[in-house]
């Protein structure tokens, strides 16, 4: 059998072509309706390995890879980290090639660095699925998010997309982008100028700092979180003092939606700052926000992914 995909790793969409992302979301769609029967599990990748590695904390995305495995019948280890030998100075890069000797059959990475499951990727004999490498990439985000919005939208094509927030330290943002853009949407990237970054303009969006105009005619609204974990531009940032002005001008509200089109979708891949990124009352209206089916979803894409990597490798 011929692998669908091109690469045997997923490190970002930008990667990916039009044709691969449809086959991945098409197979993805077979599993959501899978995972609405009760029995979610099948044998396909039985005797397969995956282990996910999180060198970044994870809710969502660490359990939703760890069901999508278990669903398709691998074993899964979940590496605790924290009492791993990276305890004792190994480092993380050997922690990987370690595990890789163990002949594992796919790795699950999530690291600060930008680059590092690429780097990982040309030394290793397992396959290598990108979870977020620090402001770079989060390619199965993208996807589930395309399927989300494909779901209500019927189609991904000539879509108006507006992405809003804190886009600079944002991997969602990036891979997004290079998703989208390859079904002719017309892209907003919505954001103060101290989170706004130089790449945008260079990918080819319409930057904006008025969220009244960014949202215009909307098919989907991207929220992004404040990721006040991660450096800006190598330095902490105090967004404290700046919240309220911030919420002010940046907090996405029902009012806010009617710029929008009537039948917009309000999406946000989590974790979600109550009060920052948009109003109690719209996290929580199921008429807009699609925030949990997004989740729900991303089992079947992570399901997708591992099935297409996979299954055409020698059994
Ligand atoms: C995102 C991430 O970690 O990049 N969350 C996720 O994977 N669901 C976005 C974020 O942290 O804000």
């Amino acid at each position: 059998m011929t692998s669908a995909l091109s690469s045997r790793h997923l490190i970002d969409t930008a990667a990916l072509s039009k044709a691969e992302i449809e086959a991945l979301l098409n197979r993805a769609e077979a599993y959501v309706q899978q995972n609405l029967s009760s029995n979610k599990k099948s044998g396909l990748l039985s005797g397969r390995t995956a282990v996910n590695l999180f060198f970044e904390k994870s809710t969502r995305t660490r359990t939703s890879f760890d069901l999508a495995a278990k669903r398709l019948g691998m074993d899964v280890i979940n590496v605790p980290l924290e009492q791993s030998s990276l305890t004792k100075g190994e480092t993380d890069l050997d922690t990987v090639f370690n595990i890789d000797a163990m002949h594992v059959d796919v790795f699950v990475i999530r690291h600060i660095r930008d680059g590092f499951a690429e780097q990982v990727s040309r030394q290793t004999e397992a396959c290598i699925v990108n979870a977020g490498d620090g402001k770079h990439a989060h390619p199965t985000q993208a996807l589930l998010d395309a399927l989300t919005i494909r779901r209500h939208k019927g189609s991904l094509n000539n879509l108006t997309v507006a992405l809003c927030g804190d886009v600079s330290r944002s991997r969602v943002a990036r891979s997004n982008i290079h998703l989208l853009k390859k079904f002719g949407a017309d892209i907003r990237v919505i954001a103060p100028d101290y989170f706004m970054s130089e790449d945008y303009a260079a990918m080819g969006v319409t930057c904006c700092a008025d969220m009244d105009k960014g949202l215009r005619d909307a098919d989907a609204i991207i929220m992004l979180r404040v990721q006040n974990e991660r450096d800006l531009d190598g330095q902490p940032f105090d967004f404290i003092h700046k919240r309220d002005a911030y919420i002010a001008s940046y907090g996405l509200s029902h009012d806010r939606l009617k710029v929008a089109k009537d039948d917009v979708i309000v999406l946000h891949p989590g974790p979600v700052n109550r009060g920052v990124e948009m109003t109690d009352a719209l996290t929580d209206d199921r008429r807009y926000s699609v925030i949990r089916e997004q989740v729900g979803v991303g089992v079947a894409v992570r399901m997708a992914v591992f099935d297409l990597l996979l299954s055409s490798q020698g059994a």
